[in-house]
């Protein structure tokens, strides 16, 4: 039997009613906020990732899906979705008639990692990011929104870490002192970190290994090297959290793994989901529009895991599983043919109606009944249609009415919705 891929998974009904949940949760409060949807191919150019998350990231460097396409060009399934929303604003000038846009996307993304629990090769995102506002408030605004997701999906045990990675002009300083600390426990570093020091030290206190992680500890700390315009920037984020008490840890150690971002990066964090702690993450990246070929435009942005909240949301599936409205217990073939119709035309109309088709004895359709959750059976055999008139049962009450075959549908129809 050909099984599918390691790393990737199938949502089957029993799961998918909470994924359908969240999302109708999530997009609710999208819209609430302003934001559009936004929909983007699942294959870029390769160079597109590159560019924009960084040539020396792990994602760039191990984790992305790249292949030749027919014709030779290298292309890559989406790791991320930030890049291509950013192409997508430049390439069709969605900045023309108004640089201020907020978009929302929800979709798989595909990163060849170690697959374990919460971690997958095949993932889904919900990402949301807001172009054109340069005021640290609209960051602030973002982590208000996912902590109320958040707590609108009843997951347990979180919480929004925040740092600040600066910008282009007081990074240099920081860079240079980190680079100095990471000379001095160069023997304690894997080879990554190791080649990375020189290219790219910031991506040094994102390495994953136990060793790197004990040598970081005495690592300089951007938040002592800031400018004063990130200072200030920082420290009204920290005020703006506080006034809407949300609150937050200040995390030093958050550089967050992809190279676009500066000032403002965020994590919502887990203890629930193992070594995989973060739910979501996000930050600015006010050089990216620029970067990929664009004006100077500022931008800001998340996604949230969709795997990892639907594993923590206190939320069951089973409480949004649509049930039948009425199961149709037909005995004999006149009986079948009739409750057929019937059931086409309640379906049509938004009665869920579910019948057996092979004729099975009353008691297995009953149990068959019982085991979908029907809220109603209908019993339809060649007695009732002598008599004209079938019973209908609410499995709940046990109480029983007899309808007219006659006119049936309109009957079931008033009696469902009274
Ligand atoms: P990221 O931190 O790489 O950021 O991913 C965001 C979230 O996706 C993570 O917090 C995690 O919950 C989930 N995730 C990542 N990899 C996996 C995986 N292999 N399996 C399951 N879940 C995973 C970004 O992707 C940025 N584009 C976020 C952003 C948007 N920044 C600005 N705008």
């Amino acid at each position: 039997m050909i099984q599918l891929i390691r790393g990737f998974k199938d949502i089957l009904p029993g799961e998918v009613e909470l994924w359908q949940e969240i999302e109708r949760v999530a997009r609710q409060l999208f819209d609430d906020f302003g934001f559009k949807e936004i929909r983007i191919p699942i294959m870029e150019r390769t160079e597109l990732f590159k560019r924009s998350i960084g040539e020396d990231t792990d994602i760039v460097e191990k984790e992305m899906y790249t292949f030749p396409d027919r014709k030779g060009d290298l292309i890559t399934l989406r790791p991320e979705a930030t890049a291509s929303i950013v192409r997508a604003y430049i390439q069709h000038k969605l900045f023309a008639k108004d640089p201020v846009q907020k978009f929302f996307l929800l979709g798989p993304m595909f990163r060849r990692e170690r697959p374990q629990k919460g971690r997958y090769r095949q993932f889904y995102q919900i990402d949301a990011e807001i172009f054109g506002v340069t005021s640290p408030l609209v960051d602030v605004q973002l982590i208000l929104m996912l902590v109320t997701l958040f707590d609108r999906l009843q997951v347990p045990d979180i919480s929004a870490h925040i740092n600040t990675l600066g910008c282009p002009k007081c990074r240099p300083g920081f860079k240079s002192a980190l680079q100095d600390m990471l000379m001095s426990v160069s023997d304690k570093l894997c080879s990554d970190c190791v080649r990375r020091r020189d290219r790219n030290p910031l991506r040094v206190l994102d390495c994953k290994v136990p060793a790197c992680r004990e040598a970081l500890e005495g690592a300089p700390s951007l938040l002592d090297h800031l400018c004063s315009e990130c200072r200030d920037d920082f420290a009204e984020v920290r005020n703006s959290l506080d006034k809407l008490k949300v609150p937050y840890v200040i995390d030093k150690h958050l550089v967050r793994g992809l190279d676009y971002y500066a000032r403002t990066t965020f994590e919502i964090q887990t203890g629930s989901l193992g070594a995989q702690s973060a739910v979501a993450g996000g930050g600015r990246y006010d050089g990216l529009v620029k970067e990929l070929g664009g004006p100077q435009i500022p931008a800001t942005g998340f996604a949230i895991g969709f795997d990892r909240l639907a594993e923590i949301s206190g939320l069951k599936p089973s409480d949004f599983e649509r049930k039948p409205d009425i199961f149709v217990a037909a005995l004999g073939e006149k009986s079948q043919t009739l409750a057929f119709e019937w059931s086409c035309r309640l379906g049509l109309i938004g009665i869920s109606t579910e019948m057996d088709f092979s004729d099975k004895s009353l008691k297995s359709q009953m149990k068959r009944a019982d085991r979908l959750g029907a809220a109603y059976v209908l019993i339809l055999g060649d007695k009732e249609l002598e008599e004209g008139t079938a019973p209908l049962r609410n499995m709940a009450t046990k109480e029983q009415v007899s309808l007219p075959i006659d006119g049936m549908v309109d009957k079931i129809e008033e009696t469902l919705r009274p």
